[in-house]
């Protein structure tokens, strides 16, 4: 499995990795380690990140940015409304309220949801994850931001599952760097004692978050959080982009805001700026060459001047560290350190703000860009079955109230379930009398709260519900959860019906403990919501409320998730535990005793919930997943194609640089003219209409060309290698022949070898020398412009060939003569002559040098 941990920021991207014992960042394919969020649509292909920076300017309304500000949205939330109006790219309202980015791709209009576009990014982090890690990636962590609501969250999880990988947890970004800080801390307060309290503050490009969280040895806990999810590096490049385009206004007659690509060329000239008056008190110039009817722009400004423009979204910094220090409870004297990340926490005015409220210098511990990534991967490896790392316990909460609503009899009820700062993975009972099927809608409470303009999370009807034999309102206990990923998620929902004694013998009944407790306040009829009941439920309610600590078996009670299709909503096996802070009064928990009544036995039958969510629905999701891998194929072969085209590009210009060079002297003139010509009739053909064509057309081309400069090429080759190979030939027949002189002059080395053996090697070397001298004296009145009388791979065989006939006769040893005893001593000292000598003649195929190899052949796959 994979231990991965992404940050989606709303500018940039990064991705760490556990490797080598460690968490690293690793780099895209520009070898940069932040990523931009962006993503390119080309009438080819797409294109990705820095990629899809690179082209933006010339392609802005098919390259989409900003979409972390729109995924989980509506059409008409008021924020999709403003970041779309900023944006180059076009959008439109889907049914259902939902999104569409409109873009050209592949010369056709496409529209695609901030989901898909997301797992456009995603896949492109997946990729260079998998390059790094060698290995395919599937599980991960993911961060968002911790205001994320319920839609939001599932947006991600849906985004996700369409780049086919499986996120263990959604984890809150101020959460992923406070693990980061906090796992490596060898300090922290024992269990018992005081807690460390640090606040985090995260300001990005679109937000600023804020986190105050109290630390144990082993464990984190989220004390509390705020945010202002509209306050982030764009404001301010927003500030700086409408000041000077006024400025230009009036200074040059140009209006900058009224052409999208000056818009865009000013805005990044707006951020350049800005990240220079972080690190220089004196005043940064700006200078556009050409930027608009043929206009150099030039300004400047000073810091000051910059903090003076933009007071009031300074002074906004306050509002959530403020309110988060409220929330938690904590005084500032409680505050043990204030770690800052996320790029605008780099602006003096920014950092001085924050450590004028703490009265304390805001401390950089962690890399500033990258602790949410490493956090995330972190989180991933605590997950992680077969990765080891230092157990931490995150205790996470909620941002908003959930409701709960329901009808009865045409009356409405309701009950708070899950107040702001709940922990997440944690579950509740609710208890429901009912004949029938109902429906249960789910929402945040309060609307003004929230980041997005609607507060439905989603509705749930509960199956199979029916009445008691006396056809009275049956008991239905409905479990809900906010899941690791903080999403509200109906867990179970059972009925509970009364046996008969016999049935006990099925083996289906169950007996219950605390059956008083839980039947205390149960009305005789869905009509029966007495006084006595409201007394002890919530306003109009008829649901009773149990908190429910994480059962221990949920723990191993993972829903299983898929890696390439739509996942479930599903607990992981982390160790949090829940932790209840009803506001209902009649909370009870499960386990507390009650006064039991003779034993009663229960059925219980569990029911069917159909939900009705923000999440994509499974066929949708499955058609978009099939998209995206449609997508990637059609990306990957565009890459093919686009390297058989630069191949061919390449060739035209190596080889016609060669033909001048130091190929000229092995083509004649009449070869060198016709292969000239095909070379530049490729290169207009290039640029013409050879500029889009499918690979198999280059791969054509390449072969044309091929077809006549390989022999050339060969020839060169040839030549390079012929009179080495002759040489080696010449060595080893030299060699043999040698032998053969020594042999026949009765030396005492071969005297062990037979006549015919030696008339084998004196047949095969004189055939080998005459080969060698017959085909030396061809070559030498063949023209380097001609084709070779014979090739190195020739000259090598015969050489190959002399050896294998001859060297198994001339390396025979000589027979072992036994000395007599005496002379042992004496041969000893001595040692074995023959022996030496023997070995001396042996011919080492080792020594001679290898065959050079062919030419290189270009390998291409004709699709
Ligand atoms: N030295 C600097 N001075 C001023 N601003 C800077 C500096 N470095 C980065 N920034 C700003 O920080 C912002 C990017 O920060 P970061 O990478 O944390 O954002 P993000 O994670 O992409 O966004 P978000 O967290 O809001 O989703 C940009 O607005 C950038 O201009
Ligand atoms: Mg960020």
């Amino acid at each position: 499995m994979s231990v991965v941990g992404i940050d989606i920021g709303y500018q940039s991207c990064y991705v760490a990795i556990a490797r080598h014992g460690g968490v690293e960042v690793i780099t895209n394919d520009y070898s940069e380690r932040s990523s931009p969020s962006m993503v390119g649509f080309t009438p080819k292909e797409r294109v990705m990140s820095t990629s899809a920076k690179n082209q933006s300017i010339s392609n802005l309304k098919n390259t989409i940015t900003g979409f972390k500000a729109l995924v989980g949205r509506s059409f008409s939330d008021p924020v999709s409304q403003s970041e779309i109006e900023g944006q180059p790219y076009e959008a439109e309202q889907l049914p259902g309220d939902k999104i569409g980015i409109k873009v050209n791709y592949l010369d056709e209009a496409v529209v695609l949801s901030p989901e898909q576009i997301t797992a456009v990014m995603l896949t492109y982090l997946k990729q260079i994850t998998q390059k790094a890690l060698e290995k395919p990636v599937s599980d991960c962590v993911i961060s968002v931001p911790s205001y994320f609501t319920d839609s939001q969250r599932r947006a991600v999880l849906d985004a996700s599952s369409i780049s086919g990988l499986n996120c263990l947890r959604l984890l809150n970004e101020t959460t992923a760097v406070a693990l980061a800080y906090g796992i490596y801390k060898q300090d922290l307060p024992e269990e018992k004692e005081k807690s460390r309290n640090v606040v985090f503050i995260d300001m990005g490009h679109h937000a600023l978050q804020v986190s105050v969280c109290a630390f144990n040895k082993g464990k984190l806990k989220v004390l509390s959080k705020a945010a202002d999810h509209l306050l982030g590096g764009r404001d301010f490049d927003k500030r700086l982009l409408h000041h000077f385009a006024e400025e230009f206004k009036v200074k040059y007659k140009i209006d900058a805001l009224s052409r999208i690509k000056q818009t865009a060329r000013l805005r990044n000239e707006c951020e350049k700026l800005r990240k220079l008056m972080s690190s220089n008190a004196t005043p940064i110039p700006m200078n556009i060459e050409c930027f608009m009817d043929d206009k150099d722009v030039s300004s400047k400004m000073k810091r000051e001047e910059f903090e003076d423009l933009c007071k009031d979204l300074l002074e906004r910094v306050k509002v959530p560290i403020l309110e988060a220090l409220r929330k938690s409870g904590l005084k500032r004297d409680d505050i043990y350190g204030v770690e800052i990340v996320g790029g605008m926490t780099r602006v003096p005015a920014i950092r001085k703000i924050i450590s004028d409220i703490f009265n304390k210098e805001c401390s950089t511990t962690l890399n500033q860009d990258e602790a949410v990534c490493k956090g995330c991967a972190l989180q991933c490896a605590i997950l992680s079955p077969t990765f080891k790392v230092r157990d931490f316990a995150i205790q996470d909460t909620q941002p908003y109230p959930i409701q709960l609503l329901w009808e009865i009899n045409g009356e409405p009820g309701d009950m708070t379930v899950f107040l702001e700062g709940d922990s997440i993975y944690h579950s509740k009972v609710l208890t429901f009398y009912r004949k029938e099927p109902f429906v249960l809608q789910v929402k945040y409470k309060d609307q003004k709260a929230l980041p997005v303009s609607n507060s439905n999370i989603g509705k749930f009807l509960i199956k199979g519900v029916k009445a008691n034999e006396e056809g009275e309102s049956t008991k239905v206990k409905v479990k809900v959860r906010l899941s690791i990923h903080g999403i509200f998620f109906i867990k179970s929902a059972t009925l509970i019906m009364k046996q008969q004694a016999e049935e006990m013998e099925t083996g289906q009944i169950e007996e219950i403990q605390n059956v008083e407790s839980d039947t205390k306040a149960e009305p005789k009829s869905d009509t029966q919501a007495s006084p006595a009941d409201s007394e002890t439920q919530s306003s109009n309610s008829d649901a009773s409320l149990q908190s429910q600590e994480k059962p221990q078996d949920d723990v191993t009670d993972n829903d299983t998730m898929d890696s390439t299709v739509p996942q479930p909503e599903g607990p992981s096996s982390t160790s949090e535990n829940g932790q209840q802070k009803s506001d209902v009064s009649t909370a009870q928990t499960e386990k507390s005793p009650a006064t039991k009544k003779a034993k009663q036995t229960y059925k219980h039958v569990d029911l069917p919930v159909d939900e009705t969510t923000y999440s994509l629905s499974k066929k949708v999701l499955e058609e978009a997943f099939e998209k995206e891998v449609a997508m990637i194929q059609s990306d990957k072969l565009e890459a093919e194609k686009a390297d058989a085209k630069n191949s061919v590009e390449e060739y035209v210009y190596d080889m016609r640089d060669k033909l001048e060079g130091p190929l000229s002297q092995f083509v004649n003139e009449e070869d060198k003219t016709k292969l000239m010509s095909l070379l530049e009739a490729t290169e207009e053909w290039l640029y013409d209409e050879g500029e889009d064509q499918a690979k198999k057309v280059y791969i054509e081309r390449l072969a044309d060309m091929k077809k006549q400069g390989d022999p050339i090429v060969a020839r060169m080759r040839e030549f390079e290698f012929r009179d080495s190979s002759f040489n080696e030939l010449g060595h080893v027949v030299v060699r043999y022949e040698k032998i053969l002189m020594e042999y026949e002059q009765g030396d005492e080395k071969y005297n062990h070898l037979s006549k015919e053996d030696m008339e084998k090697v004196q047949e095969a070397t004189t055939a080998k020398r005459e080969w060698m001298n017959s085909k030396m004296q061809a070559q030498q009145k063949v023209p380097l412009t001609a084709d070779p009388v014979v090739k190195v791979s020739e000259i090598t065989m015969a050489k190959e060939n002399l050896y294998a006939i001859v060297n198994p006769i001339v390396s025979k040893p000589k027979p072992k003569v036994e000395p007599p005893k005496d002379d042992q001593a004496v041969e000893g000292e001595g040692g074995d002559e023959t022996g030496k000598e023997e070995n001396k003649t042996e011919d080492k195929m080792e020594d001679v040098p290898p065959a050079p190899a062919d030419p290189p052949v270009e390998d291409m796959d004709v699709d």
